[in-house]
């Protein structure tokens, strides 16, 4: 039976984290905020051949990969299925078929093992990255988000809470990186793609900043500066001249990330905060780390910007966040459903089936 009654809190558990979400089939182990292992099984190159990524391939190479994931993370981690004291696994957002096998096998292992399941919100393991790249991380800070469905500047308060300051109003950073690089007839995956044509170009063309006035305040809007790169490619097209594909790359780039790091060290400043994070797939952009890193020595805040892999999706990122949970007694119970989308604040609305710690005991709501 599935009983947590008597589950007593660690302070420094070990967790299995699992990624599914997308078309990464990731699985790591933490020990605190330790990485024992970290490992993933990509289908990307399978996606590349039609140009992004097919649901029914992603959820098909899950399936494949899940077991081979879990046995190696296990391995290189050293540590035994029976010295888990958790299971964190991704249950939204992302594509539902691909959810489900990450979440599916979550389930019956958490069950086997009778230990705390804890479902976690994508976007938020995306911003717990930051705990394991500083394990002394304490909120408050700012944060930068920046990834294919998601463009934010937050002001992190507790664990739990986060404020936006600033985000989008169309398109993310990471959409209007892969819309560029199919214009520029780029493969798939587009953003790292941009990057690698960027480094030989330069920034030349000038594009509208990401940074636009709304209202009384300014918003990002990644939809205008695609629209212009799409325009003047198409427009040299027309009049039959040849464009330098580099030097779009490198101008898109720039307007791109300039907006994202003028802003963000603009929010540190007002408010005061001595340290800002990054997280999401668009971090992992050379030109954005150097920027913000230097940005923010200049201006003597602190910069934590994960290595590249734990920008993009991966699972210590979520066992991270699983850790976070987990130390506020914050489980689910196994009738979590797998949601295609969620808000970044969704984590609330499953207190109500999630198992709640009171004074080193559990109690089900
Ligand atoms: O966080 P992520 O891996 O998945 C989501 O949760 O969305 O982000 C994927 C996004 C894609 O749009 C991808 O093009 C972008 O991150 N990305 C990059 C780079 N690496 C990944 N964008 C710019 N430069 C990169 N090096
Ligand atoms: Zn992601």
């Amino acid at each position: 039976m599935y009983d947590l009654t008597q589950y007593k809190i660690k302070s420094e558990p070990i967790i299995l984290g699992i990624e599914s979400s997308c078309d990464e089939t990731a699985c790591a182990v933490i020990k605190g905020r330790k990485i024992l292992s970290d490992e993933i099984i990509s289908s990307a190159t399978e996606q590349a051949k039609y140009g992004g990524v097919v649901p029914e391939i992603a959820s098909r190479a899950h399936t494949d990969a899940i077991d081979e994931v879990v046995e190696r993370a296990l391995k290189n981690a050293n540590v035994a299925p029976s010295q888990i004291d958790a299971v964190a696994v991704t249950y939204g957002a992302g594509l539902l078929g691909a959810l489900l096998v990450g979440l599916s096998f979550a389930k019956s292992f958490a069950y086997s093992l009778n230990v705390p399941l804890i479902a976690v919100n994508h976007i938020r393991g995306h911003l717990a990255a930051a705990y394991l790249d500083m394990p002394t991380l304490k909120p408050p800070f700012v944060t930068l988000l920046a990834s294919g469905g998601h463009t934010a500047i937050l002001h992190t308060k507790s664990y739990e809470e986060a404020e936006a300051l600033a985000s989008t109003c169309d398109d993310a950073a990471g959409e209007a990186f892969d819309k560029v690089a199919r214009v520029l007839s780029l493969p798939y995956p587009g953003g790292p793609n941009v990057q690698k044509l960027a480094e030989g170009g330069r920034a030349c063309i000038q594009f509208p900043s990401a940074l636009v006035r709304h209202g009384d305040g300014m918003t990002f809007s990644y939809s205008g500066l695609k629209t212009a790169v799409i325009n003047y490619c198409n427009s040299a097209r027309q009049r039959g001249a040849v464009i330098n594909r580099a030097d779009v790359a490198a101008s898109f780039q720039k307007a791109a990330v300039d907006a994202l790091v003028d802003k963000t060290v603009e929010c540190a400043l007002k408010l005061n905060a001595d340290t800002v994070t990054a997280g999401g797939g668009v971090i992992a952009n050379d030109y954005l780390r150097a920027r913000l890193k230097r940005a923010c020595d200049d201006n003597g805040i602190t910069a934590v910007i994960p290595p590249k892999r734990y920008c993009t999706d991966n699972a210590a990122m979520i066992a991270s966040e699983g850790l976070n949970m987990y130390l506020r007694g914050e489980f689910s119970g196994l009738e979590v459903n797998a949601c295609a989308s969620l808000p970044l604040a969704a984590a609330k609305k499953f207190t109500k089936i999630c198992v709640r710690l009171r004074a080193r005991k559990f109690f089900v709501r």
